[in-house]
């Protein structure tokens, strides 16, 4: 198939690939989320909101919208919160909370006791809350204090983050004596909330990952970049990778989703064990 025979099927009666088109590069601009081609369905599905929202009958004018000065201003936010992909879970890749407990804990309260996290692309909070009651966990072994901080891109979720209620459904799988010491139901026993405890020890941002702007003013120990690195292209991972890389501590651990790997060479970042890398400077443990 050529190209035009494929931008022809790419064609929706109403998503025209040229708008697609344009739509994409600005999201590319934006974020460094990656769409290609065969992401023109998806676009069209999750604008349908907007063009209700706004009143709009074509995504034609939609696109014009977006890009007049007062959708520049006002769209722009709910075009990426559009555009993000939120799949996550608690204490989804289990095996690196275990490696925190078994190893990274050990290492990192030989140089602190009070260790900082960072779980950057947090999406709804699942990961935020996972890390902060396995360290509240750790605490009773050990003597420190932490903090966990989770930021992300798209304000709808970061706003649901916060408020830390989640069907209870997605608290299915988790441990027993666990979901019974942080979780607390609702009457109608259709929700779970995260007890105050822990949601005293975490705090939600608004970051952009290829944003070089400063963001914090210390270092993390540990820095969770799980299944955001899948939407950009090498070179913006490369961006993303040197932007995080400011705020982690020499030794300090970098998680990543159990799917991506680095693919660049100079970088400081030693593995250590599944999708776990330490910050070495000259790469050397
Ligand atoms: C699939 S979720 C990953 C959630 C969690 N880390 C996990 O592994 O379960 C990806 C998240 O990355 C966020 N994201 C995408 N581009 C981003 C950017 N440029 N800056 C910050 N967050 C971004 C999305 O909004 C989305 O919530």
């Amino acid at each position: 198939m050529t190209f035009n025979e494929l931008k022809q099927t790419l064609n929706t009666n109403e998503l025209r690939y040229s708008d697609f088109d344009k739509i994409r590069n600005l999201v590319y601009d934006l974020s460094g989320i990656s769409l290609s081609d065969n992401k023109l369905v998806m676009v069209y599905g999750r604008l349908a909101k907007r063009l209700r929202a706004l009143k709009l009958k074509t995504y034609n004018e939609y696109v014009d919208y977006l890009f007049s000065k007062k959708g520049q201003t006002n769209e722009i936010q709910h075009l990426l919160n559009c555009v993000t992909t939120n799949k996550t879970d608690f204490f989804r890749e289990e095996n690196h909370f275990r490696y925190i407990e078994t190893n990274a804990i050990n290492e990192v309260l030989q140089k602190t006791n009070n260790v900082n996290i960072w779980s950057a692309a947090c999406s709804t909070g699942e990961e935020v809350y996972s890390l902060a009651i396995t360290f509240r966990e750790l605490q009773d072994k050990y003597n420190f204090d932490f903090s966990v901080i989770g930021s992300d891109i798209d304000t709808n979720v970061l706003e649901r983050a916060s408020k830390a209620i989640y069907l209870a459904e997605k608290s299915e799988d988790i441990n027993f004596e666990i979901k019974k010491k942080y979780f607390l139901r609702s009457k109608d026993r259709k929700n779970v909330k995260i007890i105050p405890e822990i949601r005293h020890k975490v705090n939600f941002k608004y970051i952009n990952l290829t944003s070089t702007e400063p963001v914090f003013n210390n270092r993390f120990d540990i820095i969770f970049l799980r299944n955001v690195l899948i939407y950009f292209d090498i070179e913006t991972q490369k961006q993303v990778i040197n932007n995080i890389l400011r705020y982690l501590k020499q030794d300090g651990f970098l998680f990543l989703g159990h799917s991506e790997s680095l693919l660049m060479r100079d970088i400081d970042l030693v593995p250590v064990s599944s999708s776990v890398y330490k910050y070495c400077k000259n790469n050397k443990l």
